[in-house]
């Protein structure tokens, strides 16, 4: 196990140690993000910083950090780990007080945990086959828009898909698509690919915003508009994207086929884009931006 950052101080993950009063753990109260590290160089970190002030305002927690120091902290702990490639998880709770009370309590300095793990995205032989899908109702709270921890709803939708063989759940409301249980959805019909617009439904995706800026820069039709459930299961092609999973095709619905079946053309140009852009903006050092198509 790799070094950890908690409250104020590095250690070793053993060492790691909270209260069982902490409100992360009592009620699920509190806010987190997940950082893709590709050779030593975090992934849209300003992009992910941003969201976790988003979803700390939302819950109404006062950032313990500046941007410089969580920059500082995150890239410390991606130093002290082993692996090019890793993922960064933060997660701030709201503190542990000395009795459990609902009302948020005050003069409680807040929980700071932040933790690293190998990056392992999808191989080639998932990507070339696809992952199965199921649908289900989305029966989550009306803030998906904020990265709380308070993931339960999520824990058991996806864990619907497991129970299916499947790798993603997609989520239905009001006969609508939104996301999967811990993903972007997006579906491509006849050429163009369409993504659900971001709400409090949804979460904004950090790879959703990489994944329509590339479509902008190859000049890859696009509409981001509601997609009703017809749409979806009638999509000639089905994707989840997400920090972990990078572009990864869905290429069987409910037990149906997707499209013929098989990953699609356009997952595969999106797919090569992706890589291209980690390759030459990420691994190269650039700024997280994709890099300019020559005309
Ligand atoms: N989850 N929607 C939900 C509900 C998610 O949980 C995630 C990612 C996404 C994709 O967001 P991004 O592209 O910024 O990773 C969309 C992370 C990986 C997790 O909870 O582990």
């Amino acid at each position: 196990m790799g070094t950890v950052y908690l409250n104020g101080e590095f250690m070793p993950a053993e060492a790691a140690r909270i209260s069982p009063m902490d409100r992360g753990f009592l009620f699920g109260d509190g806010a987190y993000e997940v950082i893709p590290v590709y050779s030593r160089r975090c992934f849209r970190l300003e992009q992910h910083l941003h969201r976790l002030q988003a979803t700390l305002d939302g819950i109404g927690l006062p950032n313990p950090h500046a941007v410089a120091e969580w920059m500082t902290l995150i890239e410390t702990v991606v130093a002290r780990n082993g692996d090019e490639d890793q993922s960064v998880y933060l997660q701030i709770t709201r503190g542990a007080d000395v009795k459990r009370d609902h009302a948020f309590p005050r003069g409680v300095p807040p929980t700071v945990f932040i933790t690293s793990s190998p990056l392992v995205t999808p191989g080639a032989q998932l990507r070339e086959q696809g992952v199965a899908g199921v649908t289900a109702v989305d029966y989550r709270w009306l803030r998906c828009d904020l990265k709380t921890i308070s993931l339960l709803a999520n824990c058991m939708l996806r864990q619907q898909a497991v129970d299916a063989g499947a790798a993603e759940t997609l989520l239905l409301r009001d006969g609508y698509l939104t996301e999967g249980a811990a993903s972007s959805i997006f579906i491509v019909r006849d050429g163009t690919l369409l993504a659900p617009p971001k709400s409090h439904l949804v979460l904004p995706g950090i790879t959703y915003d990489v994944v329509l800026e590339l479509a902008a820069r190859h000049g890859l039709p696009h509409e981001v508009r509601d997609i009703p459930e017809a749409q979806v299961r009638s999509a000639d092609e089905i994707w989840m994207t997400s920090s972990t999973r990078e572009v990864l095709p869905i290429t069987r619905l409910d037990g149906q086929p997707v499209g013929s079946g098989c990953p699609g053309p356009v997952a595969a140009r999106m797919h090569a884009w992706y890589q291209d852009f980690k390759t030459t903006v990420m691994r190269g050092g650039g700024a997280g931006q994709p890099a300019a198509v020559p005309v």
